[in-house]
């Protein structure tokens, strides 16, 4: 998701200029449009980067406090009504928020009905008029700002302020992070220290379910419910650049560590785990249309092509609809048979690959239905198709697609889910997939314990120069992605095939210079793959597995071992590929290759 920026101070500084300028050291964090506020100057909002805004703001736009946003789009175009910051009916209450309000329609049908009239599509929105509504019995602007947070589920870094009390800046945060800033007479708030550091190096960081409430003089931590929280500040010695990547050395690495946030992002707000059902507000309005579809074709190019592999292998086990997955760039050409009752789906992360969406375009004009599985709102695919799926994985910008590939999978598992659910597949087994799908970010946040064990792996095995990924069934998916991102962060020969595959060539290659990958969950191909390993070991190839927690004979067969916790067959792809994502990094941060832009490599292709 995006950057928020908040500043309230007594020195003799422009907030207006301090805000735009930390602005843009929040562009890494991906943006679609911004927008700021000061008491004194009121509110102006661009399409686009920071840099749009701030040849609109007029001149003299001043405030001694303000807030300003940088928006990555969730719930309503990327539109200069839907960028941020948001306001009451009076204009008195104005908000900037990073996140999702999971529970925003419920509260905007109240709303509406006490009277409230809306000016954008955006889910942040209700969050002011829910503030303008607490004002009304309770005078004090921070207690009815805590109420009204209290009030909302979902994902929130929230800075607020209220005319009637300039100085005064509420801030919340629940699963977005949020720094405050310590100044001399001057506070700040940032989704990451970033714009912060230019000013002050003494910082606290909120912790979920927290309050503050900032004046230029003041920071006073709450729990939501209440109790104060003394917090130590600290200081921070890294340069913005390394503040931007959270402390990460590469943004590849935070992205992989985010993969957990994606998961339960992508999932939040859309299940009913007691009714073993999902709620797709981007389907909504072709429901109708896909109870009628008869056979999909997924397009799709590189990792999202992947993705797209297991998610046919997912719609046809528990949808039971003929599915099959065309490289993009091969279906625009190859003449595909469209019938009135097929689908073509993109899956995309940028939304702008070219292949992609001329591979929709060619679907469109043969009289498919398109959809898109997309990660970036408002994007063109989003746009050219009749409806789709939102990722909300938040910005990726690494070239080597990680966060969003298990996002990917996790829509596809939620759109599996949907398509089943209409055709008679029973509540049970909806509520096995919709539990399984809310555990997984627990089951992923387990692998990154074990990170510094798949670092030692990388490293063990860092002067080969030939890899071979193995998988089966849901995880022949894997094989190709953990191929895929080995070579193209660390330039050494990698490829993917089917487990079963081996006999017929593959084996040819083997010999102890030349590991073997395989991903080898307790799944209902696992026998088959244990052999596959055993046939490799025999010819003297080392096997690194991919294997499920308590598989105790796997450690006899392979030479080295990296565990995933359990769970269902249809998903062990999402929790297979965290450790060879990690195994990628490490592999390729060890040769000293700038892993965040590989050689010749683009982040969106959007060339033919
Ligand atoms: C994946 O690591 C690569 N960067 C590349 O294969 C990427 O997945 C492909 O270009 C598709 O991009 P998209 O998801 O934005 O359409
Ligand atoms: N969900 C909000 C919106 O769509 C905030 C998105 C963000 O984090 O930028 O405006």
């Amino acid at each position: 998701m995006c950057g928020i920026f908040g500043f309230t101070t007594e020195n003799a500084k422009n907030a207006g200029e301090v805000l735009i300028d930390g602005l843009s050291s929040l562009e890494y964090r991906g943006y679609d449009s911004a927008g700021i506020f000061t008491p004194e100057s009121g509110a102006v909002k661009a399409v686009g980067p920071a840099s749009h805004l701030k040849r609109k703001m007029p001149a003299g736009f001043f405030g001694r406090s303000g807030i300003a946003h940088l928006r990555w789009a969730t719930h309503g175009e990327p539109t200069e009504e839907n960028a941020h910051p948001h306001t009451d009916c009076e204009g008195e209450v104005w908000l900037v928020h990073n996140g999702i309000v999971e529970n925003f329609k419920e509260l905007k049908t109240k709303l509406a009905a006490a009277g409230h009239t809306f000016a954008s599509q955006t889910d942040t929105e209700i969050i002011a008029h829910l503030v303008e509504e607490h004002l009304k019995t309770e005078p004090d602007f921070a207690k009815a700002a805590i109420a009204a947070i209290n009030e909302i589920r979902g994902t929130y870094g929230i800075a607020m302020q209220y005319r009637a009390d300039p100085s005064k800046i509420v801030v919340a945060r629940m699963g977005s992070p949020v720094v405050i800033g310590i100044g001399e007479h001057e506070r700040f708030v940032a989704s990451d220290p970033s714009p912060i550091l230019r000013h002050t190096r003494d910082v606290v960081y909120l912790e979920d379910g927290e309050v503050a409430i900032l004046t230029p003089e003041s920071h006073e931590i709450y729990k939501l419910h209440g109790a104060p929280v003394e917090r130590a500040a600290e200081r921070i010695e890294w340069d913005a650049a390394a503040a931007q990547r959270g402390g990460y050395e590469h943004f590849m690495l935070k992205e992989i560590m985010e993969e957990a946030d994606a998961v339960r992002n992508t999932s939040l707000g859309r299940l009913i785990e007691k009714e073993g059902m999902v709620k797709l507000g981007g389907l909504e309005s072709v429901e109708e249309k896909l109870k009628q579809v008869k056979r999909i074709i997924l397009v799709a190019c590189g990792t999202a092509s992947y993705a797209a592999l297991a998610g046919e292998y997912m719609i046809e086990e528990h949808a039971r609809i003929p599915v099959e997955v065309d490289i993009a760039s091969e279906f625009r050409y190859r003449t595909p048979v469209i019938n009135d009752d097929t689908a073509v789906v993109a899956v995309s992360q940028s939304g702008e690959t070219l292949d992609t969406l001329e591979a929709i375009r060619e679907g469109k004009r043969r009289g498919a239905l398109t959809l898109g599985i997309v990660n970036a709102v408002g994007s063109t695919i989003a746009r050219e198709t009749d409806a789709g799926v939102y990722l909300h994985a938040g910005p990726e910008i690494s070239v080597a697609s990680t966060k969003a590939y298990v996002s990917q999978l996790t829509a596809l598992a939620l759109f599996t889910l949907f398509l089943g659910r209409q055709r008679g597949v029973s509540i049970e087994e909806g509520r096995v997939i919709a539990e399984a799908l809310k555990a997984l970010p627990e089951r992923i946040e387990e692998i990154y314990k074990r990170t510094k064990d798949i670092q030692r792996i990388a490293k063990k095995y860092a002067d080969a120069r030939d890899f071979l990924f193995i998988g089966r069934k849901y995880n022949l998916a894997t094989a190709f992605e953990g191929a895929l991102k080995l070579k193209e962060t660390s330039y050494v020969h990698a490829e993917g095939c089917g487990a079963g595959e081996m006999k017929h060539g593959h084996l040819a290659m083997i010999d102890e210079h030349f590991p073997t990958v395989a991903i080898a969950p307790s799944d209902s191909v696992y026998e088959k793959t244990a052999s596959n390993i055993q046939e490799i070991r025999t010819r003297k190839g080392p096997v690194i597995a991919i294997a499920t927690d308590g598989n105790e004979e796997i450690k006899e067969l392979a030479n080295d071992v990296m565990y995933i916790p359990k769970t269902i067959d249809m998903l062990t792809p999402i929790l297979a590929v965290v450790p060879l994502h990690l195994f990628a990094y490490y592999f390729a941060r060890q040769k000293g290759i700038n892993v965040d832009r590989p050689r010749n490599l683009a982040k969106s292709v959007t060339v033919e």
